[in-house]
Order: C-alpha cells, then sequence, then structure tokens
C-alpha cells in the first residue's frame, strides 16, 4: 500500500473497503450535488498570503470551542450511520477524538446509541438533535443526552425535509442493508467491513429502534425522515429546546446572514455556518461564500462555527483566518474511519493537524487564534 498522506488517500482506501452503499451514502451530495463540489472549491479558490522572515518557532494551533480547550479548532461533525462505516463507528471516532483533544458529535441518526458511546468514553460529547414530530421523543432524546453527560447540544435546522440524494434511492440505502444479490456481490469484495461487522451487534439506529414505537421499519432512510422529522419546526422550536435543555447550546446549518441575526438574538452558544456537506439544498451557496458576511453580522454577538468542504488542515486555516472560531470536519473522519477503523481517525486529525501548523507557519503566524483576514489574499 502507498503511504498515506492526505484525506484523499484515505478516502481512496475508504472506497475499497467500505460496503458501495455506505461509502456513497457519505459522498454524495443533493441532486446535481453542485453545492456538494462548490463548498470544496470555493475554499479552494482562497489563496493565501505568505509571509517570511518571520520567527516562527512555538507555534500553536490550540484554541478553544464554547468554552473548551481544544487541540485544534476542529470537532467532529455529527454523521448519520458513522456506524455502518466500519462496526462501531461511532463509539471508534469518539475514542479517538477524545486522545486527540478535540470535541465529538453523535448524530441523533448513529448506529451507536447514546448510553453506547458515553459508556466506552470519559469526556464529554456533544449530541445533534433531529426535532422529530413526536416531541415526546425529542425530549426524550435530551433527556438521554443530559443522563449521558452530553456537554452541549447541536440542533440541526436544515434538514426538516430530506433533499434527494441519488444515489442512495439508487442503491436502496438500509440499514442494515437488505441481502439483495447487488449486496451480496459487492460484499463479497469488502472483507475488512464484513469482518468487523460481525463482531458487533450495533447494527441498527441505536438511538431510535426501540424507543419509538412503531417503528420498525426503517428500510428507506427517505421514507422515515420524511414521515418523522418535524416540517413545523421553526423559530419558536430553539425556545422550546431551550425549555427541555439547560447546557450549551449551538444552532446548525445557518446559510444566511439574516437567519444568522435571528440565531444570534436567541441567546445560544454558537452557529454552525453549514449547507448540511451539500445534502440538503442543492444550488445554496458555498458554505465558504457566505461565512465573511455572517461574521461581519454576528461574529462579534456569537461563537461562528462553520463546517462543509473542508479536506485538510489548509481549509481549516482558510476558515478561521475568515473569521470562523472554529470548524467541524464530516466526511474526512468518515473516510479514515472507513478506511482503518480507529487509527483511520486519528491519522485524519494527525494529518489535518499538521496541514493547519506548517500551513499557519508559512503564513508567517504562530498563533491560530492570532490569525485573521490579513492572511487572505481579498
Ligand atoms: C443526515 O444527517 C444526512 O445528511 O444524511
Amino acid at each position: 500500500m502507498t503511504t498515506i498522506t492526505d484525506v484523499a488517500d484515505m478516502q481512496a482506501l475508504a472506497k475499497r473497503r467500505v460496503p458501495k452503499m455506505f461509502y456513497d451514502y457519505a459522498d454524495t451530495g443533493s441532486w446535481t450535488q453542485s453545492t456538494y463540489r462548490e463548498n470544496e472549491a470555493a475554499l479552494q479558490r482562497q489563496k493565501l498570503r505568505q509571509r517570511v522572515a518571520r520567527n516562527i518557532d512555538n507555534r500553536s494551533v490550540k484554541s478553544t470551542m464554547i468554552g473548551r480547550e481544544v487541540a485544534m479548532p476542529v470537532a467532529l461533525a455529527p454523521v448519520g450511520l458513522t456506524g455502518m462505516q466500519h462496526a462501531d463507528g461511532e463509539i471508534l471516532a469518539a475514542q479517538a477524538a477524545e486522545e486527540f483533544g478535540i470535541p465529538f458529535t453523535l448524530s441523533t441518526m448513529s448506529v451507536c446509541s447514546i448510553e453506547d458511546v458515553a459508556e466506552h468514553t470519559k469526556t464529554p460529547f456533544w449530541f445533534q438533535l433531529y426535532v422529530m414530530r413526536d416531541r415526546g421523543f425529542s425530549e426524550n432524546l435530551m433527556q438521554r443526552a443530559t443522563a449521558a453527560d452530553c456537554s452541549a447540544l447541536v440542533l440541526t435546522l436544515d434538514l426538516q425535509v430530506l433533499g434527494q440524494r441519488h444515489q442512495d434511492l439508487k442503491n436502496g440505502l438500509s440499514t442494515p442493508p437488505k441481502p439483495k444479490p447487488s449486496v451480496l456481490v459487492d460484499l463479497a469484495f469488502k472483507p475488512f467491513w464484513c469482518w468487523n461487522m460481525l463482531q458487533t451487534k450495533r447494527r441498527e439506529f441505536g438511538n431510535i429502534h426501540g424507543h419509538v414505537a412503531g417503528v420498525d421499519d426503517m428500510s428507506s432512510l427517505a421514507e422515515w425522515t420524511n414521515s418523522q422529522f418535524d416540517p413545523t419546526l421553526d423559530w419558536s422550536s430553539v425556545e422550546w429546546v431551550k425549555k427541555h435543555w439547560d447546557r450549551k447550546l449551538i444552532l446548525k446549518g445557518i446559510n444566511d446572514v439574516e437567519d444568522a441575526k435571528i440565531a444570534a438574538g436567541l441567546g445560544v452558544d454558537a452557529i454552525v455556518v453549514s449547507n448540511h456537506g451539500g445534502r440538503q439544498l442543492d444550488g445554496a451557496l458555498a458554505s465558504y461564500d457566505v461565512l465573511g458576511d455572517i461574521v461581519d453580522a454576528v461574529g462579534d454577538k456569537i461563537e461562528v462555527h462553520f463546517d462543509g468542504g473542508i479536506r485538510s488542515g489548509q481549509d481549516v486555516f482558510r476558515a478561521v483566518a475568515m473569521g470562523a472560531h472554529s470548524t467541524y470536519i464530516g466526511r474526512a473522519y468518515i473516510y479514515g474511519l472507513g478506511a482503518m477503523g480507529k487509527a483511520g481517525v486519528t491519522k485524519v486529525l494527525e494529518m489535518i493537524h499538521k496541514e493547519l501548523d506548517v500551513t499557519m507557519g508559512l503564513c508567517g503566524e504562530t498563533d491560530i487564534t492570532n490569525t485573521g483576514r490579513h492572511n487572505l489574499v481579498l
């Protein structure tokens, strides 16, 4: 095997090891996938200012996220079905994040449950909430996250209905996968995944299975989501969530300055500039293209976090220099997980840390908290 030097290498390995239906689930955007592609492209377009002849010894990329010290301004984003990229995926990713010193966010749509992840980690993780039509269930999820000592809730606002993802429909995405001939042939070429999956019992949506009366057919994620997720979710729902959650609250899925202003007025701890990785509104602006305006509008009132298209430490640097307080990676760590399990997540974090540190140095900076737009060619 060739030496792994970047996230693209991890992605190539994950593609070989993870069943097509789950690899595609991660590596997909909605409809034409234009926003999915633009998220990466917008970051790539941002040129950096090279500065020389400065003392760049003793560099630090340490920062904070909603008051928590982090080894770098990067958290693991919530990703549905992480435990289908690799057996026990959420537990492994949470452990890798904990050892590295950055936050892990567990998706409502995870395979390992809130309780499972809590049992296998020591540091409080963050929990991402989808508000369901059955508000009692969402309330129950918040109670479970509180009991599991989760220190922050990440409330997703941009998935009241599911953006259509063509590849998932073509693949008949389900968990566990249905034993169709095409799936069985694919699995025959994925022995690493199968071997690990045979060692675990965690193959369902751990937070949902057995907790929602009458929900036993999760075979079509799209249909299930559209029947369960609450399309009436509005700003008053944020107030409702706040009544049931007394710890840190982060609003995820803000991609518009007006929405950012409303969110900043709600007394939450942070917002995440995000378009759900290009998986929801195809044709929406790339997250990076709206980041600067949102920072200008609300950056002095609230922590502005960022996700969408980060594939390297250079991208983290770009976002932070543009004014993001910190960032999240989703697919980047998912590829590491699919390729090599926990070691793959750790390797991705090490690569991103190194790229961030060296990029910062070559821009003439020694402290990530001092970087800014002066490091960008604008
Ligand atoms: C869920 O969050 C998804 O984007 O599939």
